[in-house]
């Protein structure tokens, strides 16, 4: 079974620009992305105790990303940056949410493809990144992200074949990336991983 599923929209070049203009303002952001993709791990623990299967692989996910926060945050500290007071709600997420359906297994599988979808938005944004910086601690920090966030782009899609079939996993997922890609191209450009 094929994991790896791919993103059908690009992220456009005026997306790197917005970044790069204030690479500060990005890493804040950032930081704040992987608290959430750490959160979001435990929030699905926490909402469905009884999918035992998936209960170590989901803790494992928290800490990973945990640990991401804490990379990045290390970076912020080397560079005098702090965490930001006030974060702004996330559009992309807001948005992906409303999508998915309200049924309890409907809900559950469309979650776990938004982590997915989520994931592999992140890691092809983080390749975006390393290819055009030129920082050599930073390029290898995103390089090492990449593959992480890409690893979880799978991982999401193993774990709802573990509960459905993967005709309606596969179904499912060309819908909401028909959607993510609406989604992405719905929000304008402000510097933030999305
Ligand atoms: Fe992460
Ligand atoms: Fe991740």
């Amino acid at each position: 079974v094929q994991l790896r599923l791919p993103l059908l929209t690009k992220t456009p070049s005026g997306w790197i620009k917005s970044v790069l203009e204030n690479f500060d303002f990005f890493l804040q952001d950032h930081a704040d992305c992987e608290r959430k993709a750490s959160a979001f791990a435990l929030s699905m623990v926490a909402k469905y105790p009884n999918r035992q299967e998936i209960i170590p692989e989901l803790i494992d996910t928290a800490l990973e990303e945990l640990e991401h926060f804490r990379e990045v945050y290390r970076i912020m500290e080397k560079r005098g940056i702090p965490l930001r007071h006030e974060i702004e709600e996330d559009l992309y997420v807001k948005k992906l949410l409303q999508v998915c359906r309200n049924g309890r297994e409907e809900r559950f599988l469309d979650r776990l493809i938004l982590g997915s979808l989520i994931e592999n938005r992140g890691a092809e944004r983080f390749r975006i990144i390393y290819e055009n910086l030129n920082d050599a601690e930073l390029k290898k920090f995103y390089h090492n992200l990449w593959a992480g966030e890409a690893k979880h782009g799978e991982l999401f899609v193993r774990m709802a074949l573990r509960y459905f079939d993967k005709e309606e996993v596969m179904e499912r997922y060309k819908w909401m990336v028909l959607k993510e890609g609406e989604i992405i191209l719905s929000i304008p450009f402000s510097g933030r991983l999305h």
